[in-house]
């Protein structure tokens, strides 16, 4: 894997500097942040060696290096996903490839669904626990970690929000392997269980950041009600729309969240 993992280095490095601090995975729908960058590079992430390539409307799959102000930044824009067929190996490596080019901070974001009333589609919100409910893990002899988010970040990001006068959410999310919604009744299990959110990544990726020494932050664009929380279906472009719909607040806190860490 090492072996990969410096070809892949190699071969990005040849098309631009493609080193940063800060590295962001871009989910579900806000992948037009990259546009927010300035002298931008990118590679589609098919031409990146060993790079898993997203089957997934709405991932449009490059690795981009570009600037925010003054601060480098490297940002995959899209991701595979578990239930796409992908090992997880093959879900964690862009992971590896963002920590080998540098980045020892990661904002992993995704869509995501809310499982309660008051945190309405279009909220955004900071993920403060994971429960991994996918029966896979990249901790398999080990207990998993309950501490990948941090206060520190955590706290940091609020007063960003704050000062973008932004509302966030605090919650946790439960990532599952889909690629369905969920059925009404496993919703209420979740809710049960102290779940805010649902969604179909992110947890992998987040310890295997963490794993790496990472400091890790996550968001949910939360883009719809999940199932059975209000009485109505949802579907693929509900998900599209809010994320359409939320991306100036989410551009705004992103961006000032990484001029503050590179402070
Ligand atoms: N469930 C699972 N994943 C999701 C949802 C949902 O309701 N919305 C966006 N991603």
């Amino acid at each position: 894997m090492s072996n990969q993992i410096d070809s892949a280095v190699a071969s990005i490095r040849k098309k631009g500097a493609f080193k940063a601090n800060v590295a962001l995975v871009l989910g579900s729908g806000l992948g037009n942040f990259v546009d927010a960058l300035s002298n931008t590079t990118r590679i589609p992430f098919a031409d990146i060696p060993g790079f898993p390539v997203s089957t997934v409307e709405g991932h449009s799959g490059e690795l981009v290096y570009g600037f925010l102000g003054d601060v480098p930044v490297l940002v995959n824009s899209g991701r595979v996903h578990f239930y796409e067929g992908y090992s997880l190996d093959q879900v964690i490596y862009p992971i590896q490839i963002l920590k080998a080019l540098g980045a020892n901070t990661i904002i992993l974001t995704n869509a995501a669904g809310s499982i309660r009333e008051e945190y309405a589609p279009g909220d955004l919100m900071l993920i403060t626990k994971l429960m991994n409910q996918t029966g896979h893990s990249v901790y398999p002899d080990n207990t998993e970690p309950d501490n990948i988010f941090t206060s520190e970040f955590l706290d940091m990001a609020k007063k960003v929000a704050r000062q973008v006068s932004v509302p966030i959410k605090t919650g946790s999310y439960a990532g599952l392997n889909g690629p369905s919604y969920e059925t009404p009744a496993e919703i209420r299990f979740l809710r049960s269980k102290q779940a805010d959110a649902v969604g179909m990544s992110t947890v992998h990726e987040s310890m295997a950041a963490f794993q790496l020494g990472m400091q890790v932050l996550g968001i949910s664009c939360l883009t719809n009600y999940a199932a059975g929380i209000l009485d109505q279906p949802l579907n693929h472009e509900e998900v599209m729309e809010t994320g359409i719909r939320v991306r100036e607040d989410f551009a705004k806190i992103l961006n000032e969240l990484v001029q503050e860490i590179s402070r």
